[in-house]
């Protein structure tokens, strides 16, 4: 089992990662929040067929009362109606200030989830139980909780951590291989910003089967990395946006398709191999990146392009919410391994689409 300390202070918690985790979590629960008698599992239509009846068993077994609050799977159930019926839920099943929510699922689940431990009588204790790739490296540590508004992703949320992130491995088994490769494209930016021998890890692997029997450690270095760069800038005013690598691209990608062409990570790809070629290109990064970004991508059939013009995406990116006046912070590498913020005028920006 590996576990990783995030050192936030009074708000500190562990992850934990280890295959087969899900049937010790009631009991781990029950150890880190005594008072606790009753659990909400927030789960979604896709994950709590597979997965809720495990969890509930365990936490019945440690003691505890359970309710699940299932929502409709897709990114379409992050918002404020859904959000109010799952506290309307909390609040039928009688869940008090000392009760615990457990979020089982992917970033949907576990940032409507963690948004609505967060604003339940003021906030109740939570725990993260990330059931993709992509939440278990990436949205399941931090804090971020939120819903989207009409206005655009993520708008309305908070900063609140989990009490702990009990991360199961096995559960990828039943991923798709399109989204463990999503997934697989934050774990290759967490290589691109911090950790070279980790991009060579996984540009390595033979094959998903290969990449599969690592996939603890993958997680682990990922986790840890997030944990590091959480634990000097929680709140994401300077060098929590180096995990922004690829993102403000891939957002505008994502957001030209209605959220329904790409993926998350399939956009974040696109826009780390197009930053990177322009960046090198301009002589900030070192010669032969977007090559070796390339060929990575190019393995787990990530994609390289959008296919759209890059007027139309930057006018997209315009609205992104990250554009802070007349200026953005993009995230680019100075090597595999190594990226830096960069701070633009809005006018540079085409510059650096390409
Ligand atoms: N997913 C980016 C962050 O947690 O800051």
């Amino acid at each position: 089992m590996e576990k990783i300390h995030v050192d936030l202070g009074a708000h500190a918690y562990d992850i934990e990662i280890e295959a087969g985790l899900l049937p010790t979590v009631g009991g781990k629960v029950a150890a880190l929040l005594p008072k606790a008698r009753k659990a909400a599992i927030v789960s979604d239509t896709n994950v709590a067929p597979l997965y809720a009846a495990q969890l509930q068993a365990s936490l019945e077994a440690a003691g505890l009362a359970v309710v699940q609050v299932v929502i409709e799977a897709g990114e379409q159930s992050k918002n404020m109606t859904v959000l109010s019926q799952v506290l309307e839920q909390l609040a039928t099943a009688g869940l008090t200030r000392t009760d615990v929510l457990l979020t089982l699922g992917g970033g949907v689940v576990g940032d409507l989830g963690g948004f609505a431990a967060a604003s339940y009588m003021r906030g109740i204790a939570f725990v993260q139980v990330p059931t993709s790739l992509l939440a278990q490296i990436d949205s399941s540590v931090g804090g971020k909780v939120a819903v989207d508004l009409a206005a655009g992703k993520n708008l309305a949320g908070a900063f609140y951590q989990p009490k702990a992130v009990f991360i199961d491995t096995n559960l990828l088994r039943t991923l798709s291989t399109r989204f463990l490769h999503d997934g697989l494209a934050e774990a290759i930016k967490y290589g691109c910003i911090k950790d070279a021998a980790l991009f060579d890890k996984i540009a390595g692997f033979a094959d998903d089967a290969e990449l599969l029997a690592n996939i603890d450690s993958v997680v682990a270095t990922c986790c840890a990395i997030k944990a590091r760069i959480v634990e000097e800038d929680e709140f994401d005013t300077g060098l929590r946006m180096l995990l922004n690598f690829g993102h403000t691209l891939g957002h505008a990608v994502e957001q030209h398709f209605g959220y329904s062409g790409f993926t998350h990570g399939e956009g974040v790809a696109i826009g780390m191999y197009q930053l990177t070629a322009r960046t090198e290109a301009m002589g900030l990064t070192t010669v032969g990146t977007a090559a070796r970004i390339k060929a990575v991508l190019e393995k787990y059939n990530l994609p390289l392009a959008a296919g759209v013009e890059k007027k139309e995406l930057l006018s997209t990116m315009a609205r992104d919410k990250k554009k802070n006046g007349s200026s953005i912070t993009i995230i680019i590498l100075k090597a595999l391994g190594e990226g830096v913020l960069q701070k633009l005028d809005w006018q540079q920006v085409p510059e650096y689409l390409g």
